[in-house]
């Protein structure tokens, strides 16, 4: 999930819906402590790291408010990926500053990819900022917070080669109590042209294979039913023992997952085409609780563009990956992410993208217009060369593509009767609830008593929306 205004299609993501970031709290608020508010932008990962920086924060005395107004600490967890994101961040920045100067005792803080990017240009650019975190230094908060009630700005921007947070119990503060995310790596070692998150979060390292499991299973015992693993490459997870003798590929990781319950249902976020492999697609088969479900990023259809986006793939084998997928597990669900107007591209090049969608039969994609992010690659050798113009009406001719193949791929669900987890109440009424089949697409069907969030139910779908699926519970 992305949320930068990115535009979005297929099924519905929970944090999209807010443009103002998911704001983490804890009602009633803990009497007695100091107060955090955080508001978060960008990837789940940003969103998982957030839970992670409360329990940093609940071991320093902070408890977590919904209340802006009556925090003593403000949080942004920020995002670079694009323009946009960090426009939106900025913003945000005034609406706190505008608050500190009626209540200068509150602290304000920058945390994630922005304050990594920007550094302590951040301190002088955004005065009235007084910390700035970047995402590897999360557990030096309680010390730059000790110092910046003294008055001094804090900062730590340092990345790791090996801070997975492996040992903290993120603090599921807004939960649903039946999804949660997990996360299994940390940083990026491929360089897309693009992208700034190699510069952001810094080198892949992949986190204890033990502490993993162990995470899954504290949430299924605490009565959650699905876990996202998360990484920006979980194909390249790869853990080894201290003292060598064991190795853990995402495959065997998976599996490792998928045996904790049947009972708990196992999704992953973001593979990469270049790294998914047999053995992983395999597993997905072999596992009723793995979700046939992946997303698979093209970026675009045309190979003279992938190569120009250092994506190491071309069409031909991201097409081999799509069939692999479709043959090794049949009623597998793909989606992606999309960029539009990279630098040189045609009309033609453009064209390719529209047929991959169509081709690859995405049940929904994550579409942007390409945004230049100083300091990347393709910013530095390439030239950005597409008018805005041409950019906009390329990425709306891709959204309405985006739109009829999900539309089509929903149509196919009519009449088919799904396993469903119950995650809550539907957006519309509260006397439907809300759930996602396997292949992650939001069912909305009426309550029947006796169930609740957290149950499987079975759900024959009746018609679809666009968006979304509306069914009906059978037994
Ligand atoms: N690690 C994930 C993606 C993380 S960023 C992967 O490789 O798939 C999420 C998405 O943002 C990317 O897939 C890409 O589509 C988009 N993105 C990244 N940099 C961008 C940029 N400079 N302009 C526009 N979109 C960008
Ligand atoms: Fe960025 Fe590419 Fe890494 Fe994804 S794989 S985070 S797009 S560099
Ligand atoms: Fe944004 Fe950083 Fe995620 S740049 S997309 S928050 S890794």
């Amino acid at each position: 999930m992305y949320d930068d205004n990115a535009t979005l299609l297929g099924v519905k993501k929970e944090i999209d819906e807010t443009k103002q970031g998911e704001v983490f709290y804890y009602d009633p608020p803990i009497e007695g402590l100091k107060k955090f508010y955080i508001e978060s932008y960008g990837c789940a990962m940003n969103f998982s790291d957030s839970e992670i920086v409360a329990s940093i924060l609940a071991s320093a005395g902070y408890g977590p408010t919904r209340d802006m107004e009556s925090a003593d600490l403000i949080l942004v967890n920020t995002c670079s990926i694009r323009e946009k994101a960090e426009d939106n961040v900025r913003q945000r920045l005034t609406i706190f500053n505008k608050l500190k100067r009626q209540k200068p005792e509150v602290l304000i803080g920058v945390l994630g990819c922005m304050a990594e990017r920007l550094k302590s240009k951040l301190l002088e650019q955004e005065k009235l900022v007084d910390i700035v975190v970047g995402p590897d230094a999360y557990r030096d908060l309680p010390n730059l917070l000790a110092k910046a009630d003294d008055g001094d700005k804090g900062i730590n921007v340092l990345l790791s080669r090996e801070e997975t947070y492996a040992d903290i119990s993120p603090l599921r503060l807004d939960s649903n109590g039946v999804i949660a995310y997990i996360s299994i790596m940390r940083g990026c070692d491929n360089m897309c042209s693009f992208c700034v998150v190699p510069y952001t979060r810094g080198r892949e390292r992949s986190r204890d294979a033990y502490s993993i499991v162990a995470e899954a299973k504290d949430l299924f015992d605490r009565g959650f039913r699905e876990v996202t693993l998360l990484g920006q490459n979980v194909d390249s997870y790869k853990w080894s023992s201290p003292d060598e003798t064991e190795h853990v590929n995402f495959a065997q990781l998976l599996e490792r997952v998928a045996l904790v319950h049947p009972d708990l249902r196992i999704r992953f976020s973001t593979s990469h085409p270049k790294d998914i492999t047999n053995d992983v697609l395999y597993t997905i088969a072999n596992y009723e609780n793995i979700c046939d479900y992946i997303h698979l990023p093209v970026q675009s259809g045309n190979s003279r563009i992938l190569s120009l986006m250092n994506r190491t793939y071309d069409r031909d084998w991201y097409m081999g990956r799509v069939n692999a997928i479709k043959e090794i597990i049949p009623d597998c669900a793909i989606s992606s992410d999309i960029i539009t107007g990279f630098c040189t591209e045609t009309e033609e090049d453009h064209q390719d993208t529209l047929s991959i969608i169509e081709w690859a039969d995405f049940s929904m994609s994550y579409m942007f217009s390409y945004s230049e992010r100083p300091g990347t690659p393709a910013a530095r050798k390439l030239k950005d060369d597409v008018p805005e113009i041409i950019k906009k009406r390329r990425l709306s001719e891709i959204v309405e593509k985006q739109r009829h193949t999900g539309l089509l791929h929903n149509l196919k669900d009519v009449g088919k009767t799904f396993k469903v987890l119950i995650e809550g109440d539907s957006k519309k009424s509260d006397q439907e609830f809300k759930g996602r089949n396997s292949q992650n697409k939001m069912i909305n069907f009426p309550k029947v008593n006796g169930f609740r969030p957290g149950n499987y139910v079975m759900v024959h779908v009746t018609s679809t929306t666009g968006g979304s699926l509306k069914g009906n519970i059978v037994t």
